[in-house]
Order: structure tokens, then C-alpha cells, then sequence
């Protein structure tokens, strides 16, 4: 067996998810370090797509950077495939992301594409969600009342700070990190939280799960689909 780093794992499924990618077609890309192994290897065939539907200010730089055309959202009615990554995944393809504050953009392009490819090392595999801190993206001013909510339920929620400051994210909004939770029922959970005034975005990907997840193990790539 293969003794791989996690960088070199990233770097592996990103490669791999190019198998996903439609020729002639625009493509939803994702956000993170794991992506932009993908969005790096996406440049070696970027004369044969259209171009990419970004998730966030990051990937978007990244993917002008190598010349690979970003379409508005708006611009484009649906997406055969959109691959991202994950802080965790579940036995179901339910996932916990929004590590890299990108959660509510993700949401947004996973939810106008056929099918979703997660690329992940094997220690984002989870049996249950809820070991990384989850990622909740708020309105400002309801930030304590929205903790409070997750301290009713057992968790306990952090504003995510960025150089002493509340992280801003893309959308002008900050991010709760809430630890403790086991979400055992991830559809229902997403969809409990969404409901909460002040909650742009809950970052349990259950309504937008994973079709295939591409496990970056020390075997090799294995190619889980749900
Ligand atoms: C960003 C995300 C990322 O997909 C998640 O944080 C995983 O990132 P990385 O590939 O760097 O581990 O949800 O908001």
C-alpha cells in the first residue's frame, strides 16, 4: 500500500474528478484546498469546457488565473456536475462543510446541478456528522439569539473571528462554528435550522448531498456513490 500525504490525496482525487467533468459543458466547482487541486488540473482541459460556475471569491480568482471563463450563477439555468469538498461525510453522502466559509455560494451551486461529486481524504469519513465544529452561516444581529437556539440542543456556538474581527463572509454575513452536536438525522436537522430567523445558510448538506464521493484512502482513489 501507498503511503500518501494528505496533500498528495488531495491532490489525486482532484485529478480523478476530471473523469466527472463534461466536455463542452460548464462545470460547478467548489471551494477549498481540496478543490483547488481539482480546479488546478481542471486548467489541463480547459480548451474542451465552457467554462465554470464558482462558489466563492477564492475559487473564482483561482480559476481566472488560469483562464478558465466564471459565469454568473445567473447565467446559466442548470449544471450537469458540481464538485466540491467536504469537512465531513457520512455512510448516506450527507455532508458538513462551510470550513472555508463558502457554505451558502456551495448550497447555491450544488442546488442548480445534476449531481454533485464530493473529493475528500479519508479523514472527512464520519459515521456520524457533527465532529467538526458545524459551519452556520447568520445575519449579524441574530448571531447570540441563533446560539442560544443551538445551546438549547446541546451545542455550543462560536462567531468565527478572522485577524480579531468577525469573519465577513462573501455575502457580508458571519459564521457561527457550534461544537457538541450529533446530527444522526441530517435531512431533518438541515431542514429544523434553515427555518431559524437570521440563518442564511446551515452548512448540513443533506437536501444537496453527494451522488458520488471520490475517497482519497491510502489504496487509491475509491469511488463511493450513493
Ligand atoms: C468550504 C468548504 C470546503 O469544501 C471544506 O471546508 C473542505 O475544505 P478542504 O478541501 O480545504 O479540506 O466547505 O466552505
Amino acid at each position: 500500500m501507498t503511503s500518501y500525504s494528505q496533500d498528495e490525496l488531495k491532490a489525486l482525487v482532484g485529478q480523478a474528478a476530471l473523469h466527472y467533468v463534461v466536455p463542452g459543458e460548464i462545470v460547478g466547482v467548489g471551494t477549498g484546498s481540496t478543490v483547488n487541486k481539482f480546479i488546478d488540473a481542471l486548467a489541463s482541459m480547459k480548451d474542451r469546457i465552457a467554462g465554470a460556475v464558482s462558489s466563492s471569491e477564492a475559487s473564482t480568482a483561482r480559476l481566472a488565473a488560469l483562464g478558465i471563463r466564471v459565469f454568473d450563477a445567473n447565467e446559466v439555468e442548470s449544471l450537469s456536475v458540481y464538485i466540491d469538498g467536504a469537512d465531513e461525510i457520512d455512510g448516506g453522502g450527507h455532508m458538513v462543510k462551510g470550513g472555508g466559509a463558502a457554505l451558502t455560494r456551495e448550497k447555491i451551486v450544488a442546488a442548480q446541478s445534476r449531481s454533485f461529486v464530493c473529493i475528500a481524504d479519508a479523514s472527512k469519513r464520519v459515521d456520524v456528522l457533527g465532529r467538526f465544529p458545524l459551519p452556520v452561516e447568520v445575519i449579524p444581529m441574530a448571531a447570540q439569539r441563533i446560539a442560544r437556539q443551538f445551546a438549547a440542543q446541546g451545542g455550543e456556538a462560536r462567531l468565527r473571528m478572522k485577524d480579531g474581527v468577525p469573519l465577513v463572509t462573501d455575502n457580508g454575513q458571519h459564521i457561527l462554528d457550534v461544537q457538541g452536536l450529533q446530527i444522526r438525522d441530517p435531512l431533518g436537522f438541515e431542514m429544523q435550522v434553515s427555518q431559524w430567523p437570521g440563518v442564511v445558510t446551515v452548512g448540513v448538506f443533506a437536501c444537496q448531498k453527494a451522488n458520488v464521493c471520490l475517497l482519497g484512502t491510502p489504496g487509491g482513489v475509491e469511488t463511493i456513490r450513493y
